[in-house]
């Protein structure tokens, strides 16, 4: 594991870009796999600025949502589909038919699964996937306790994500949200991996999850064991 301190949040968010950009620039038909939230909010920002400043080609490749909201529609400002369109795939002009999603809504989300990963599969795999990490540890919709084994499958929301979603997507009381998310697995078999860290509330779980034990209980703590992961952190999120 490398791990690199940014000298300032803004740092943060144009280092992590900028190897973004690296990856597309070294080999234009990269499959990248990206994370939304707050903290790669920021990332896609510094990306559409770079990208805005220097541009490159950006119409082989191929990038995908590691994981979306079930239930809701994927109009929903909130949904990954949509901050993904609007920080990513539109300011850098990448042909929608190479932006991988899985679906909101299905009657068959097993089947689903197999698809999103044959079409990732498809393209050659996946050459370099952005992580955020949760407060508990989480990668993607992989809670506490998933194994390690795991594939893309949909795992149930903790409850505290859940709030946040419904908050956040507008989402009503009644519908029923999921969690459509590669596999710990998966994120094990990218060529590449970077983790992505900022804020005073990440330092705690940074900290178990690069120096601690590696264990299901801390999903992130298994990328101690991939041998291309870079941990790239904010001087807030450093420990
Ligand atoms: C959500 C997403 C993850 C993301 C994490 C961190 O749970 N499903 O993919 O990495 O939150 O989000 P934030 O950057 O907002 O802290």
């Amino acid at each position: 594991m490398r791990i690199t301190l940014a000298q300032s949040t803004e740092a943060f968010y144009s280092l992590v870009a900028w190897r973004i950009a690296q990856a597309i620039i070294e080999k234009p038909d990269a499959v990248i796999g990206l994370a939304t939230g707050r903290t790669t909010t920021g990332v896609h920002a510094a990306l559409a600025a770079i990208y805005a400043d220097h541009p490159f080609d950006t119409s082989r490749v191929t990038v995908f949502g590691m994981d979306e909201i079930t239930n809701v529609s994927r109009t929903f400002p909130g949904s990954c589909y949509d901050m993904l369109l609007r920080q990513v795939v539109r300011p850098l002009n990448i042909p929608m038919d190479h932006f991988l999603m899985p679906p909101t809504y299905s009657d068959d989300f097993n089947r689903e699964c197999r698809t999103f990963e044959a079409a990732i599969d498809a393209r050659g795999g996946v050459d370099l996937q952005i992580l955020g990490i949760g407060e508990n540890g989480h990668l993607g919709f992989n809670q506490p306790g998933t194994p390690f084994e795991s594939t893309t499958w949909l795992s149930r929301m903790d409850e505290t994500l859940d709030a946040r979603i419904r908050r956040e997507s507008g989402a009503a009381p009644e519908d029923d949200l999921g969690g459509f998310t590669i596999g710990i697995k998966n994120i094990m078999m990218s060529r590449r991996v970077i983790l992505a860290a900022n804020g005073a509330n990440k330092a705690t779980i940074v900290k178990k999850a690069l120096l601690g034990p590696v264990t299901p209980e801390v999903p992130a703590s298994v990328l101690q064991l991939h041998p291309f992961c870079e941990a790239l952190l904010d001087p807030d999120a450093a420990f």
